[in-house]
């Protein structure tokens, strides 16, 4: 199955639909609103003068407010639509960056330069099949003593939706729609792939990376699940039998040798 063009394919037709939504906000994002949460502000810190790559970036908002923040940016995403919308969303700021269309996977063959900083967040790890291929990217990607930052959805959710918290051998291929508010019309054939936290780490240290922070969060900055609850100041949570479901995770890591 030609997994890439499918799931392409898909992107391409959300990006057109989440330039437009509340969700995304564009019009907030140009009047200088920044796009990231406080878990990767106060996670990544300073990144005045670091050269900071973005895999999986979507249209480039998070990768143009690391930009506003002083970070010299490298966007790559599958979708050519959300790369092109990057480059439009670039030029209307004004912001320095590079934006590149293409699979994490061949990016990491093709890359040749050495980043202080690899970012990657929120709905990113279930479109590749193979996480040792990804933690090799990024290892690869880093200068020696970079940082590796990843923010990303709770797989614990997945299974209470009926998926499986494993991995297996086969992809969930489904049709789907977006998540945003405007979602009417968008329902596309994904393809995605379970992965499992302690996949997820093994990875990163299978590639020589040394873990220096795992954190599991019960408060999502995103009204992007069904039967989330807003408590004011912390977020949205959701409960599973009276208890917080843990919706978001966070990783940082650093190439040590
Ligand atoms: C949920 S979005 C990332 C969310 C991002 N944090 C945001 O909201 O701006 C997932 C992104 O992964 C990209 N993607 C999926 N498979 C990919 C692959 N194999 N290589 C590169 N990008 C991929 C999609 O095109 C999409 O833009």
């Amino acid at each position: 199955m030609d997994y890439l063009s499918i799931n392409k394919e898909a992107w391409d037709k959300r990006t057109k639909v989440h330039v437009d939504s509340k969700f995304y906000d564009v019009e907030a994002f140009k009047d200088g609103k920044s796009s990231l949460n406080r878990i990767e502000l106060e996670q990544v810190g300073n990144v005045e003068g670091k050269n900071l790559l973005h895999l999986q970036c979507h249209f480039g908002q998070d990768t143009l407010s690391w930009a506003r923040q002083g970070a010299k940016v490298t966007g790559v995403d599958l979708s050519t639509e959300a790369i092109e919308q990057a480059n439009k969303l670039k030029l209307a700021l004004g912001l320095d960056a590079t934006f590149v269309a293409n699979d994490i996977y061949q990016f990491g063959n093709e890359n040749t330069e050495k980043f202080d900083i690899v970012f990657t967040s929120y709905g990113v790890i279930c479109w590749l099949p193979e996480l040792n291929l990804w933690a090799k990217t990024i290892a690869s990607s880093l200068a020696i003593g970079g940082e590796f930052h990843l923010v990303e959805f709770h797989t614990f959710n997945d299974l209470l939706c009926g998926y499986s918290y494993f991995p297996r051998s086969e992809p969930d291929v489904e049709d789907e729609g977006t998540y945003t508010e405007n979602c009417d019309g968008t329902k596309s054939k994904m393809v995605t792939w379970a992965h499992s936290l302690s996949e997820v780490i093994n990875a990163l240290i299978s590639a020589g990376l040394s873990i220096e922070h795992f954190k599991e969060y019960p408060y999502s900055p995103y009204n992007c699940f069904e039967d989330l609850e807003y408590i004011s100041g912390q977020g949205y949570q959701m409960l599973h039998k009276g208890q917080q479901v843990p919706l978001f995770y966070s990783i940082k890591a650093r190439k040590i040798a």
